[in-house]
């Protein structure tokens, strides 16, 4: 069963690729403009969900669109926000022909999606990322959810969206730390899967991609690319998914205990996972991994206590018994999921400190 990806000529003109999962398939407008929306989900009939700093900096692109707005932040991504949208929806009369539209970073997509999963047992959705993160990880495979407590993402779905469109315009109110946290999973994408993207990114800077957009578009769509042909692989995460999960086991674990955004927590995953793959599978190139990871503004070998750190990422979710999944470099763009004793990961982080 290999899913290929097709054009398609969607509402209005507006060319979209095609993405097939399982049991759904996702358009993509790449590159495309907020203005186009409308050719793809008949306004009267949708309801844009977004949070209240992408509202303030785009209020007119939202004229003539029912809108629910939300407060901004992960400790919105909860049950109570949840509510709050369900209560509205009833107020706007929506039913199974309504589409949601979820316009804002990860948090926004991941309730939009969430809500449509559940509201009426499910209605139709689609998205249009607003943060780098979103363009190029978050709004894409399908998983949706909500926190709870100190639980990331404890309550969710697995539903793809209908579409997704890319307005990069909208990344010009991202604040400067957001492009750091997208281009840690972008160095992640190209660490596990693709070299040629890894040189592309020594050669350039957070700057350059923000001044030369033809450039930008296309490293995004790259992204996307490289995340949707690992969630084809695998949407119900039993293999293949799980190395997008480089650099997040210690990254959870750090981001939990320190004030660190994901991406500066993950980038000091990445650093010590590049390690552990040089003493265990003969990796070669951590030094580069390090380097890259710096070159973008993002953090390394940073010191941490370990005996507030390690009983985290013994209670990681890939555990199995006393060996974690851990995810390592065989070489630059080649991740392997391996299963490692707890005991040998934690003696190998504590030697590099
Ligand atoms: N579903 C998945 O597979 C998946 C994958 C990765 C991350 N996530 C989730 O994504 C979330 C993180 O996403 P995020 O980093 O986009 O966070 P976010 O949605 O909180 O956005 C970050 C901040 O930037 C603001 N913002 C976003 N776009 C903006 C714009 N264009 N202009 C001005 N401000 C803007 C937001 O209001 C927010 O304050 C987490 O909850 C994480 O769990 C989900
Ligand atoms: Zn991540």
């Amino acid at each position: 069963m290999k899913k290929k990806s097709s054009n398609t000529l969607a509402n209005g003109g507006v060319e979209g690729t095609n993405y097939q999962f399982s049991n759904s398939s996702t358009a993509y407008y790449f590159d495309s403009s907020f203005s186009h929306l409308k050719k793809i989900a008949e306004q009267k009939r949708s309801i844009i969900i977004t949070d209240e700093n992408i509202y303030e900096a785009h209020k007119k692109l939202f004229a003539g669109w029912n809108i629910i707005v939300v407060k901004p932040g992960e400790e919105y991504k909860v049950q109570l926000t949840v509510d709050t949208i369900i209560e509205q929806l009833i107020d706007f009369a929506a039913d199974r022909q309504t589409t949601l539209i979820g316009v804002g970073g990860g948090v926004i997509t991941d309730i939009t999606g969430y809500v449509a999963s559940v509201y009426m047992r499910g209605i139709p959705f689609g998205f249009v990322p607003t943060s780098l993160l979103g363009l190029i990880d978050a709004s894409i495979g399908g998983k949706n959810g909500i926190d709870v407590g100190v639980y990331k993402n404890m309550v969710g779905t697995i539903r793809q969206p209908s579409f997704i469109l890319h307005d990069l315009q909208l990344l010009d109110t991202l604040p400067q730390n957001e492009w750091e946290n997208g281009f840690a999973e972008i160095i992640k994408h190209a660490c596990i899967k693709d070299a040629a993207m890894f040189r592309q990114l020594e050669q350039n800077s957070v700057t350059a991609f923000q001044q030369d957009k033809t450039q930008l578009a296309e490293l995004v769509k790259r992204n996307v690319e490289i995340k949707i042909k690992v969630v084809q692989e695998d949407e119900f995460e039993k293999g293949e998914r799980r190395s997008l999960n480089y650099g997040h086991t210690l990254g959870h674990a750090l981001e939990n205990q320190y004030e660190l955004s994901h991406g500066q927590a993950i980038a000091i995953g990445m650093a010590y996972a590049s390690v552990i793959s040089e003493e265990l599978i003969g990796f070669g190139d951590a030094n580069r991994v390090a380097r890259l990871l710096s070159h973008y503004d993002l953090p390394t070998f940073a010191e941490f206590d370990k005996q507030k750190v390690f009983p985290v990422m013994r209670m990681d979710k890939k555990r199995e018994k006393t060996d974690l999944n851990y995810i390592l470099l065989e070489k630059i763009g080649k991740g392997v999921v391996k299963s490692v004793a707890v005991s040998q990961l934690e003696k190998i982080i504590s030697e590099l400190q």
